[in-house]
Order: structure tokens, then C-alpha cells, then sequence
């Protein structure tokens, strides 16, 4: 019998929204309790894909990057060279949390940078510090394949879902359907499917249908519920014109799925959000719903 094909590899680098938990300038109790090292620290949102352990891409650079690959051997450069085992990063959008680490990764640029046109042009002409970055950056149209690995075995494709312009873009560009992406990640060798979809504003049916069809999904679980910000900033927008469908919402629809054996993560979790604590009712509803809530360092394998 032939064996079974080599998994794709996935390491959560980093799970929480941007800021991170505890983030710098809140004293909420649930940054006092990261601080105190009551709840597991998060840094802000990425992950890391393999074909085979060896060589590496990014979906997503985090300003946290810097400490996401120290803390990941995989992705050391080979000792006594300038080796990096990085091949590509890809970018579902132009957050801040989701781009300011290809700022820090800017030295040498061994890796190319792929993202939607609108993505790079908006980085590009309203970011001057990523022009440094222009040679290493393709453009992919939606739904156009990527090549992640050099073997082919991992073929990327960055979907449109609803979403919004990123807040520093707010008056200097208008939102696209290029603006917010997922993306779907096929393995060849097993069939499988992965999708990372870290900022989604509504649940459409392209968005279902992609998640219907994913063995494994990383899922917007920036908020609870859609006036968390609100209650806690009155006069703050709902999570949907933040461009994040609440857990609340999404749960119903991924347990439907979670319960025919597909795995849903929540990532990008706000530090408003009170599934943090894993002792609270929100948590328990997670877990009951059979998802879980992504965390720093988890790996995995589909
Ligand atoms: C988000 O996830 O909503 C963004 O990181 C916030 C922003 O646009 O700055
Ligand atoms: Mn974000
Ligand atoms: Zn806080």
C-alpha cells in the first residue's frame, strides 16, 4: 500500500488582533491578566505554511514577526549562510497588523511578497516605507493560482470576502473587492483544503461556500459579539463596520460543519474579547460548539 502523503504544515504564529494580548495601552482585565501571566500571551496575527517542514511561507507579516521566527527554529537561516528557508508571503490585505512586518523583514528580500493589485498598490502609493519592498512584489488577481512551494504541492489562492478599507487608509482610498481577501490553500498530494480567513465583515455565500469546502479553517474571531466595542467605547462602530462578523454569528454556521468532522479555529482575537479566558461561558460555548480558539505556537498538520 503506498504511504500516506506528506502533510502540510501550519505553525499559529501569531492569534490575537492587532495590539496584541496584553496590548500595550489597555489595562482591561484581560491584558492585567496577561501581564500577570494568568492568560497566555498572543502576538499579532499570521501564520507559517510547509510542504514539507523544510521551506516555509508566511501568510501575513506581523509587526510581531521579529519574535515569531525566534521563536520558530524551522525558519532560522541555515547556520554559516544568509539561507532563509522563506519562499513567499502572501497578504490577504493592507492592515497595519497584517503588513508592518514586511518592514521588519526588509533586509535582503529572499522571499517574494504576493498580495491582490490593490493590496500592493495601496501599500505601495500611501506607504512610502514599503516601496522599498516594490521588486520582490507580485500581484495575483482573485482566484488566481500561487504556487507556494517549489515543488508545487501547495497551490495558494486569495479569495475576495466583504471587508473594509484598513482604518490608516480611511480618506485616501475607497474600499475594492480586492481590498480584503482569504485565502484557500489546496494540497495536492492529500486533496485538502486550508483556508485563513483572519478579517471577514459577513458570512456570504462565496465566504460559506469556501469555508463549506475547507477541511481546516482559521475563521475572524476578532469579536464576541457585535457591540463588544461599544460597550466598553460608547459610541464606537459595530464589529461588522470594523470589517469582523462576531463569533456570536459565525458559530451557528462553522458547528454545522465542525460537527462533520472539519477543524475551525478562531484567530486575529481582540483582547475585548471575552473567549480570551478560557474559564468564561463564551469559551465554554466554543468548545461546545466543537471550534476552538487558535493560539500562539499551536502547529499543525492536514
Ligand atoms: C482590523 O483588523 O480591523 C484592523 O487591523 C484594524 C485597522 O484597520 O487598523
Ligand atoms: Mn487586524
Ligand atoms: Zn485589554
Amino acid at each position: 500500500m503506498a504511504p500516506p502523503p506528506e502533510p502540510m504544515r501550519i505553525r499559529v504564529l501569531g492569534s490575537s488582533a492587532g495590539g496584541g494580548l496584553p496590548q500595550w495601552n489597555c489595562g482591561c482585565v484581560r491584558c492585567v491578566r496577561a501581564r500577570a501571566g494568568e492568560l497566555a500571551p498572543r502576538s499579532q496575527p499570521a501564520i507559517a505554511l510547509s510542504a514539507d517542514g523544510a521551506r516555509w511561507s508566511l501568510v501575513n507579516a506581523s509587526p510581531d514577526v521579529r519574535e515569531q521566527l525566534a521563536r520558530f527554529p524551522a525558519l532560522y537561516p541555515r547556520p554559516g549562510t544568509r539561507d532563509l528557508p522563506l519562499d513567499t508571503v502572501v497578504l490577504t490585505n493592507a492592515d497595519l497588523d497584517h503588513a508592518l512586518g514586511l518592514l521588519v523583514l526588509r533586509e535582503a528580500l529572499p522571499h517574494r511578497i504576493v498580495s491582490t493589485p490593490w493590496v500592493r498598490d495601496a501599500l505601495l502609493e500611501h506607504g512610502a516605507p514599503w516601496r522599498l519592498l516594490e521588486r520582490a512584489w507580485g500581484v495575483v488577481k482573485a482566484d488566481q493560482p500561487v504556487a507556494l512551494d517549489r515543488d508545487g504541492h501547495l497551490e495558494a489562492r486569495l479569495f475576495p470576502v466583504p471587508g473594509k478599507v484598513p482604518s490608516w487608509l480611511a480618506g485616501l482610498a475607497s474600499n475594492h473587492p480586492e481590498a480584503t481577501s482569504a485565502l484557500r490553500v489546496s494540497d495536492a498530494r492529500s486533496g485538502r483544503r486550508l483556508v485563513y480567513a483572519p478579517g471577514v465583515a459577513r458570512l456570504d455565500a462565496g465566504t460559506l461556500a469556501e469555508l463549506e469546502a475547507a477541511d481546516l479553517g482559521f475563521v475572524d474571531g476578532t469579536f464576541f459579539s457585535a457591540d463588544e466595542l461599544s460597550r466598553t467605547r460608547p459610541g464606537a462602530p459595530d464589529a461588522h463596520a470594523m470589517g469582523h462578523v462576531p463569533i456570536e454569528e459565525s458559530l451557528p454556521v462553522l458547528a454545522e460543519r465542525a460537527s462533520r468532522g472539519r477543524r475551525f479555529f478562531y484567530t486575529h482575537v481582540n483582547n475585548t474579547n471575552p473567549a480570551l479566558d478560557p474559564d468564561s461561558p463564551e469559551a465554554a460555548r466554543v468548545r461546545r460548539a466543537g471550534l476552538e480558539i487558535a493560539s500562539d505556537g499551536m502547529e499543525l498538520e492536514l
